[in-house]
């Protein structure tokens, strides 16, 4: 038996011909007897789930969570200046002929009803072993408590072992099936939980997002683009990251106060998200026309796997 640092525990069981001791979690969950060849993976789901409910409690109490929640507000406003936009689109199209074009799937009651639609979080980590992502998946679960998503989380990191597959999707998490390195395409509000993730992670996602439509829907909780640009020299930013380097002048950005108890678990960590009034200024068509996809060296490897060297 593993004690992984504070108190939640993997049970690993040595694999045996005969079957497998029987436990509440394998016997509902018969496929975890094939994780791995040489040994059997038991977590008990009822004992993380409870792990989870004290550190989202603690999270939920703490001074981080009524200043993220303070951030959150101004998020709230630009997204009710989309709602008028949208709204105002609507209104127009009922009292005229002109065709106004809405993002492919978009419903406009949609948005006129929830603030943020959907949730996606890239890049979690090793949840069971590790108590730093383990806390910045409380956070999540909590936060589709306090956003009240109509849509869904989706989650994925290359990382994910069976057992935190399985466990995500006990707590109603849809976990994506493949590799789709960040670059998932938008048309209605999501957010993006991307916690101390490496710099292309945060570009792709921009590139599979490049147009004004979209870049109004995603609003990003990730490594702060400030603080980007203090470490790095503009011109690394512009050949290794140009995405994040092109929008940074008209993202707004919120530092969220590494105010928590454990100070490495949400540091350096803001909101960010790309207002109309900001990117309207864009008025360069070039500046959305030049959107090649994003190429990375084999050294960026250590900032983000890539769906051909998916193991
Ligand atoms: C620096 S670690 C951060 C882990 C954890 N969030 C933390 O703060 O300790 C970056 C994470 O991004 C994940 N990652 C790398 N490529 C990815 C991809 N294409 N899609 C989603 N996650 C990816 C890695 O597996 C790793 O868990």
């Amino acid at each position: 038996m593993e004690d992984t640092s504070d108190g939640f525990q993997v049970v690993r069981h040595k694999r045996r011909k005969k079957k497998a001791p029987a436990t509440d979690f394998v016997k509902s969950k018969p496929s975890l007897n094939n994780v791995s060849d040489t040994y059997d993976t038991v977590v008990s789901i009822e004992i993380f789930k409870r792990r989870i409910r004290d550190y989202e409690l603690e999270i939920e109490n703490s001074e981080f969570f009524e200043h993220f929640k303070t951030c959150w507000y101004s998020v709230i406003q630009h997204l009710a200046v989309i709602k008028d936009v949208i709204s105002d689109r609507s209104n127009l199209l009922s009292s005229s002929s002109i065709e106004i074009s809405t993002p492919t799937n978009m419903n406009s009651n949609d948005n006129c009803q929830h603030d943020v639609y959907d949730i996606v979080c890239y890049g979690l980590g090793n949840f069971t072993l590790c108590p730093i992502a383990r806390y910045q998946f409380a956070f999540l679960h909590l936060m589709t408590k306090f956003l009240q998503i109509p849509g869904q989380c989706f989650v994925y990191d290359p990382k994910f072992t069976e057992e935190e597959k399985i466990i995500l999707k006990d707590l109603d998490f849809h976990v994506i099936d493949k590799n789709e390195e960040c670059k998932r395409p938008i048309n209605r509000s999501t957010v993006f939980h991307m916690p101390h993730c490496g710099k292309p992670m945060y570009n792709n996602l921009l590139w599979s997002n490049w147009s004004y439509n979209a870049l109004q829907y995603l609003i990003l909780i990730g490594n702060s683009f400030n603080s980007l640009k203090l470490r790095f020299p503009s011109r690394i930013l512009q050949n290794e990251v140009p995405y994040i380097h092109r929008i940074l002048p008209y993202t707004q950005e919120i530092e969220i106060d590494n105010n928590f108890q454990h100070s490495d678990i949400f540091n350096d960590t803001s909101l960010h998200y790309f207002p109309a009034d900001k990117i309207s200024k864009i008025v360069a068509t070039e500046f959305w026309q030049e959107c090649n996809e994003p190429l990375y060296k084999s050294c960026d490897s250590l900032e983000i796997t890539q769906a051909k060297f998916n193991v």
